[in-house]
């Protein structure tokens, strides 16, 4: 059996059983590694996509949740890497190791796209799942503030 998803503006059909992780489908099957796989258990927001614009965990959402909605992933939040935030995270030299920051990117787009000037109280409570282990936390507030607006 095949499942039609709809990833980054486009349809794919995908083969992966309806109860698999959307991390699995979007990884394994299309080949998107942007996503990342941490603790496979809802607690740390690196594997954060997007469903119909919500900020959603992919290793907690199975395909068959995410039919019939709109999947966005850090490889199609923009044409060439240039959201705000994107620009942002760059100018701000916000990552260390990097591999949470896919993930932080993508709440904090959900944010924007919601609350275009966020508070520090806001941005705190929009962001407190997504963990980093380099405790890049301050850079990554300051980058969405210097992205606010933009988005
Ligand atoms: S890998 Fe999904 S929340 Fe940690
Ligand atoms: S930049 Fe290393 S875990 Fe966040």
């Amino acid at each position: 059996m095949t499942t039609q998803l709809t990833l980054n503006g486009k349809v794919f059909t995908v083969k992966s059983d309806r109860d698999t992780p959307l991390l699995w489908v979007i990884r394994d099957e299309l080949g998107l590694t942007g996503t990342k796989f941490s603790c496979g258990e809802g607690l740390c927001g690196a594997c954060t996509v997007h469903l119909d614009g919500e900020a959603v965990r992919s290793c907690q959402t199975t395909l068959s949740a995410a039919t019939g909605k709109k999947v966005t992933t850090i490889e199609g939040l923009s044409r060439n890497g240039e959201h705000p935030l994107q620009k942002a995270w760059v100018a701000l030299e916000v990552a260390q190791c990097g591999y949470c920051q896919s993930g932080q990117i993508m709440s904090a787009a959900a944010l924007l796209a919601k609350s275009p000037h966020p508070t520090d109280e806001e941005i705190d409570a929009a962001m407190n799942g997504n963990l980093c282990r380099c405790g890049t936390y301050n850079r990554i507030r300051a980058a969405i503030h210097r992205a606010a607006g933009k988005v």
